[in-house]
């Protein structure tokens, strides 16, 4: 069996798409790409400079001039990969309070995910790759070799979020995450651009009652490959 170039990972915010993605790019030697750093970066220079989330025209301004790299990690922190906005690493700065709450909106301006989805499309076609997000399979790479997308309890992600945050001395309450895992999930789901569904050959994995290894091995399963086997 040919081994997939192209693997979409998607699925809503807290279900394990970018512990997974990143486990398996590693696995399987190709690029990972965590879509949703890039519409956190765009909320972050909106945020920084003062344009209001509620301006589309100027946010999809910000959308087609920003500079986004995503590169393997420079600072041992424990990141996937170390994100810059037009030269300046904001790795952590897009994980702020203020970045969650405000990034579904402009993820559902047009203008902003048609200038995104270039850039994804890009960096993609450059190597074999694992892409993860809410539209890889349906929008961004609609041909790719693999598809899954990943599911769980809006409880279980929000605990998943909660524990991740308490392991990074963020002491948010348990529900105002769960809150906000659900916010995002209705605007994510209903917005009229490319809403977060499953591609129709999509493989769907409800990850409830899994833990990332058990998610990894499947995967690598579905992959053709066992998990232990291959070299990290
Ligand atoms: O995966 P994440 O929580 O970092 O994503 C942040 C936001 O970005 C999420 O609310 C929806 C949006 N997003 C998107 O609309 N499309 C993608 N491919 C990736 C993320």
């Amino acid at each position: 069996m040919n081994r997939p170039s192209t693997i979409a990972i998607d699925g809503p915010a807290a279900s394990g798409k970018s512990t997974l993605a990143h486990a398996l790019a590693n696995k399987l030697g190709y690029l990972y790409l965590d879509t949703g750093v890039m519409y956190r970066a765009v909320t972050l220079a909106a945020l920084r400079s003062g344009i209001d989330l509620a301006d589309e025209p100027a946010l999809t301004r910000l959308a087609e001039t920003v500079e986004i790299d995503v590169v393997a990690p420079t600072v041992a922190d424990g990141r996937d990969c170390t994100i810059y906005l037009d030269g300046e690493d904001v790795t952590l700065g897009l994980r702020e309070a203020e970045v969650d709450a405000g990034v579904s909106i402009p993820s559902a301006y047009a203008g902003v995910r048609q200038a995104l989805s270039q850039k994804q499309r890009r960096i993609g076609e450059r190597r074999r790759v694992v892409m993860a997000g809410r539209d890889i399979g349906t929008v961004v790479m609609p041909d790719a070799d693999l598809k899954i997308y990943l599911d769980a309890s809006a409880e279980a992600r929000a605990r998943r979020r909660w524990l991740e945050l308490q392991a990074g001395n963020r002491s948010d309450s348990y529900d105002d995450i769960l809150a906000g895992v659900r916010r995002r999930d209705e605007i994510d789901s209903r917005r009229a651009v490319a809403p977060l569904r499953p591609a129709d050959d999509a493989i769907i994995l409800d990850t409830t009652e899994m833990d990332a290894p058990a998610v990894l091995d499947y995967v690598m399963g579905l992959v053709g490959i066992a998990g232990d086997d291959t070299e990290a």
